[in-house]
């Protein structure tokens, strides 16, 4: 049986943050309310290959990998050494820097509908360019919506507060929600808009895949009512392949959208797309002082070229299937309805009880025993896989994971799960829809 694990630096951090910090975190989802409180690590200290440590010395495979963007591994050479060769030569100058331009070569080699592309920092910024794009190219103002596109003003506008207070009222009719796998939903739309809507913005797999016929029924749509297409490629791009989503599934958007990934955690989003699309790109107050970054251009070229050279996303397919498979056979050996959705790069676990709190219990436990096991995976979100996942890491997963479902087991079974808890109840950290 795994210790308890310490975690006093962690609980020492977290109790400055929140006095210090709005919220304790830059990033909602990282809040720790949202994973086990008490019984799970808040503060990381330093990362190699799939391994975290965090800031009391216990040693983690990590799935959360940053929400995503890690696609090689923590301090994976390759990156580093050309971010350190930039960095001894400058990190962001009044000229221009040739960086940019090999970074935008190899992206428009790697990503089907890349001709040209326009680097910013965040997954929040590309899609809110990609959203002004395509409605100067259009002159159309409706955008039809389906899943997260970031805290812009364009998207957050359909939240309801608290997390969407503060965003004008005038804004919600200019964005139209639909059910991603609904192309009926989408077409009724298209058809009550007709003429109104600049583009349909999507992300085609998420937690689940959308089906390829489904895909290529948005294309085919879109073209009927000549209307952009664009794939917010956040977290499929580099990941399902190295052309993203678009290459997986053989559907060519009209914009793209991408950022973890990019860089392998560093800073870097680009929109991208058809030539005819990005050129309107030229004449719009579209301008960062960051987008030439150099460190970051730099690693998008190590990342690109590795990419290219190096069997990365078969390995990342591969480890993801075993760890899929594992997972849901895990779930039927110990009678727990544990299952494992959407694409292997990017599965979603899930625990199925009806009970509501029964299930964020149940969540919170295994969370917990997972941690003490020496394993970060995330409630309910995606569990991201790297290329330096090997075969024994996830079978050290999969063991630490068989302890834990016999642990949620035998709590389900005695009736009280909360007995079996070192953590306090769970807060919603994140309202993103
Ligand atoms: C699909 C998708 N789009 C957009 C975003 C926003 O990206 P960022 O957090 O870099 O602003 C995210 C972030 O999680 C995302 O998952």
């Amino acid at each position: 049986m795994a210790d308890k694990l310490t975690l006093t630096n962690s609980n020492r951090y977290w109790d400055e943050a929140v006095e210090l910090i709005a919220g304790g975190s830059q990033t909602n989802s990282k809040r720790p309310q949202g994973y086990a409180p008490g019984a799970f690590p808040i503060y990381v200290e330093r990362g190699k290959g799939c391994r975290v440590w965090d800031v009391d010395g216990n040693e983690y495979i990590d799935y959360i990998l940053a929400l995503g963007p890690i696609t090689l591994g923590y301090c994976y050479d390759a990156v580093d050494d050309a971010v350190r060769e930039q960095l001894d030569k400058g990190i962001i100058f009044g000229l221009l820097h040739p960086v940019e331009v090999e970074a935008a070569r190899l992206i428009c080699e790697t990503v089907p509908c890349a001709d040209m592309v326009r680097f910013l920092k965040g997954g929040s910024e590309v899609t809110s360019a990609a959203a002004r794009i395509a409605r100067a190219y259009t002159g159309r103002e409706i955008i039809l919506n389906s899943g997260y596109r970031g805290w812009g003003d364009t998207w957050s506008a359909q939240i309801e507060p608290p997390s969407g207070a503060g965003i004008p009222e005038c804004l919600r009719a200019m964005v139209k929600t639909f059910p991603r796998d609904d192309n009926d939903a989408l077409r009724a739309l298209l058809e009550r808009y007709k003429g109104k809507v600049a583009a349909v913005f999507v992300d085609v797999a998420s937690a689940t895949a959308a089906p390829k016929e489904v895909v290529q029924g948005m294309r085919d749509l879109c073209d009927e009512h000549g209307v952009l297409l664009c794939f917010d490629e956040i977290v499929t791009g580099f990941r399902l392949a190295p052309g993203g989503a678009q290459e997986y599934y053989g559907v060519t958007p009209d914009l793209a959208c991408f950022a973890k990934g990019i860089a392998n955690g560093m800073p870097l989003a680009c929109v991208c797309g058809k030539r005819e699309v990005m050129q309107i790109a030229k004449d719009l107050l579209i301008s960062v002082t960051y987008g030439g970054e150099c460190l970051s251009l730099a690693a998008v070229v190590a990342c690109l070229n590795e990419y290219k050279d190096k069997p990365v996303h078969e390995a990342i397919w591969e480890q993801g299937r075993r760890l899929m498979d594992g997972i849901k056979a895990l779930g039927e050996k110990h009678g727990v309805p544990f299952w494992c959705n959407g694409l292997a790069p990017q599965s979603q676990p899930a625990f199925n009880y009806e009970d509501a709190a029964l299930n964020a219990d149940v969540w919170s436990l295994f969370l917990q025993e997972t941690a003490r096991r020496g394993v970060l995976v995330r409630r309910g979100g995606l569990l991201f896989v790297t290329y330096m996942h090997k075969s024994e890491d996830v079978d050290e997963t999969l063991a630490a994971m068989d302890e834990a479902l016999a642990i949620v087991a035998e709590a389900v079974a005695s009736g009280d799960v909360k007995q079996f808890l070192h953590t306090a109840d769970i807060e919603e950290s994140f309202r993103r829809f």
